[in-house]
Formats: C-alpha cells, structure tokens, sequence
C-alpha cells in the first residue's frame, strides 16, 4: 500500500528515550538509543495484505562512528546489522532503506543496536 510513518517516539522504545533537543525531526521528536548493545525500538506496521515492502529509516548520528542495528521483522532478521554512518552532526538526518517481507496484519519491525556504541538518533520509519 502507501507508505506511511510510523514515528520512533511513538513505538515501543527498549534502553533508550524520546527527546526533541535536536532540530530537524518530525512528529513530536526521536528517539535516543541507549549506547549500549541491544537498545531498541519496536514499530507495530499493519499491513492489508503479505508480500515485500522497504522499511525506510529516517536517523541522525552526530559521530563518526558506525552505529550498526539489526532489522528484524516478526522476530526474524530482516538485515543483520544494517549501516547507520555518521550524518556530520545530529541535526543532520539521513534515510536509510531496507526490503523486508510482511505478513497480513500486524507486524513487529524492530531496529537492536549491536554495539556498545548503541544506536543512532532514530526519527521515523516509512513503511
Ligand atoms: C549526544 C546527543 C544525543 C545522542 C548521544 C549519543 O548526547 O545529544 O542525542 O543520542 O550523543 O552519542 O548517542
Ligand atoms: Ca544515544
Ligand atoms: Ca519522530
């Protein structure tokens, strides 16, 4: 169907927080990963019927370091520790997109952090 977002303040947020004190994002703010391994956000995507869809991931990382997580779709990997580079500063969002594949109804899509480093500022996905 047509995309649509799904916000990250909005989703079910594991060792991390919802925070606004960056420009740039939409909705009413992101969500800031706690810098450890396996912080996460889960995003509850209904879809009206199964087959493939890209999940874009709206981010901000102000390092410039990797910030690597994990996709998961229905608690299968989707894309195993998928890029999220340096964006120059957090401000600075970028887009990263991934092909998934959903079933009819409810799906579970979840982006884990797989280092220590945690996971970028996350906005949005678009699903
Ligand atoms: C800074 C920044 C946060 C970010 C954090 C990080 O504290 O303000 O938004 O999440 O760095 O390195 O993860
Ligand atoms: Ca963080
Ligand atoms: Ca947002």
């Amino acid at each position: 169907g047509t995309p649509a977002d799904h916000q990250a303040e909005d989703a079910a947020i594991t060792n991390g927080v919802a925070e606004s004190n960056h420009l740039g994002y939409t909705g009413s703010g992101f969500v800031n990963y706690g810098n450890a391994t396996g912080s996460a956000v889960e995003f509850s995507v209904t879809a009206a019927a199964a087959g493939p869809a890209n999940v874009a991931l709206r981010f901000a990382n102000g390092t410039t370091a990797n910030r690597p997580m994990d996709i998961t779709v229905n608690g299968r990997v989707g894309a195993s520790a998928v890029a999220f580079g340096g964006t120059g500063n957090w401000d600075t969002w970028q887009t990263v997109t991934i092909p998934v594949s959903l079933l009819a109804g409810t799906n579970k899509i979840k982006a884990t952090a797989t280092t220590a480093n945690g996971g970028p500022n996350l906005d949005k996905i678009t699903v």
